[in-house]
């Protein structure tokens, strides 16, 4: 069910005197595709046509990018957090060499001895720390992870199976960052926050870029067929700004209708819409979208996404569970796909307004224009990252 939602007045780069800069612009993500895209198993992630899915909800198209398949880690997380960490060591090693080190020597191993006393630590509800550790574990440093209270037994250990240090904290997701920025500056370690604060948003920043490879990837598989509209689902809101930013500069005013989706329970990016300035939510933002999961939005992100996002909307855990079953199914004759529980919640956001009876999804259905002529982008973040989970939503308690 759409629970809450917000469509701010028309405003967009460049109107009413604003200055604007773009936060994953097509220059900035050729850099971070340069490199992303030299490291071992880097593959461009597939464009499914979900025709099947299109006609049951009334829409003309809907492409799904499936970023499951991103380096094996089954979310599309490795390009924000590893790439930071392989940004970070670069710094690392031009320090001490006096010059900018090749990405391939990089990956080689060959400034390792260098690169080897270098810890990086994050907070994480899981797809971040994974790919924070992975990426460490790469290009040849520490991690140490922290997960707080919800994060689930699973997802800890796929994050110390690449060598992170794992260790649990009180409190919900943002009591983690804070901790770990804490433990960071006791301990003389690098923090690779996909959160932007106040002095601390060139990592963000590189996040930011690494997640516009998916946007940029997407243009070209697209070609002709340009997207209408374009749902992207929020946490703290790196990924929904770093592709509605790419999206923007590279379409220019014929750029789709971005659409931010949050759980109903952390709809902070919503809050602060409507508000028209920064606002939180807190308590235990108790959803089954793990990753989305987030009470404080990144600053950064947050500028960008009140200039570019056409719409806010929160949904809730049941279209979620719906969309992930009619997903492993196949809508009508649709490939069947593994979506995970945040990365299904663009596409179940889309479900809820072209299906519910509500005042609320007519509303938007209206005021976004979605309807047989749209052609809708939605990225399915992740695959069955908690696999147990997963198979408890979309089979039933009996085969986990
Ligand atoms: C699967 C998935 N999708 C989307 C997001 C949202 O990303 P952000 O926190 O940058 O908004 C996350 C965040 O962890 C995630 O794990």
């Amino acid at each position: 069910m759409i629970t809450d939602l917000y469509v701010p007045p028309a405003q967009k780069p460049g109107q009413s005197g604003t200055t604007f800069s773009f936060p994953a612009g097509v220059g900035a993500v050729k850099d971070s595709f340069d490199i992303i895209s030299a490291w071992p198993g880097y593959g461009v992630t597939p464009l499914l046509r979900l025709t099947g899915a299109a006609r049951q909800f009334g829409v003309g198209e809907i492409f799904y990018k499936q970023e499951a398949a991103r380096f094996g880690l089954n979310s599309f997380k490795a390009l924000g957090g590893a790439y930071a960490v392989c940004r970070v060591l670069i710094q690392v090693i031009a320090q001490k060499i006096g010059e900018i080190p090749s990405v391939t020597d990089v990956l080689g191993g060959r400034y390792k001895d260098l690169t080897a006393s270098t810890v990086v630590c994050c907070a994480t509800d899981g797809n971040h720390g994974r790919s924070v550790a992975w990426g460490a574990k790469q290009l040849g440093c520490h991690s140490v992870v922290y997960i707080h209270e919800t994060v689930s037994e699973n997802r800890g250990k796929a994050i110390a199976a690449y060598g992170a240090d794992v260790i649990r904290t009180k409190g919900n997701y943002d009591d983690a960052v804070h901790y770990a920025e804490q433990e960071a500056k006791h301990n003389g370690r690098t923090v690779v926050s996909d959160s932007s604060y106040e002095g601390y948003t060139e990592i963000p920043g590189w996040i930011m870029q690494g997640y516009g490879v998916i946007a940029a990837e997407a243009v070209q598989q697209l070609g002709n067929d340009k997207p209408t509209h374009v749902f992207v689902q929020a946490g703290v809101g790196g990924f929904a700004a770093a592709t509605l930013s790419y999206l923007r500069d590279f379409y220019g005013a014929d750029a789709p209708r971005g659409v931010v989706v949050e759980p109903s329970e952390a709809a902070c990016i919503l809050k602060s819409a409507k508000a028209g300035r920064y606002e939180t939510v807190t308590g235990d933002l108790d959803t089954i979208m793990a990753g989305l999961a987030c009470g404080e939005p990144s600053p950064i992100a947050l500028s960008a996404l009140f200039i570019l996002a056409d719409a806010f909307v929160a949904t809730d855990d049941d279209d979620v569970r719906d969309s992930m079953r009619g997903l492993a199914k196949g809508y009508n004759g649709d490939a069947a796909i593994t979506a995970g529980e945040s990365g299904v919640a663009g596409f179940a956001a889309l479900r809820a307004i072209m299906i519910e009876k509500s005042d609320a999804a007519a509303r938007l259905r209206e005021i976004l224009a979605l309807g047989p002529d749209s052609r809708i982008l939605v990225i399915g973040t992740e695959g069955n990252t908690d696999p147990d989970l997963y198979r408890e939503i979309v089979f039933g308690e009996d085969h986990v």
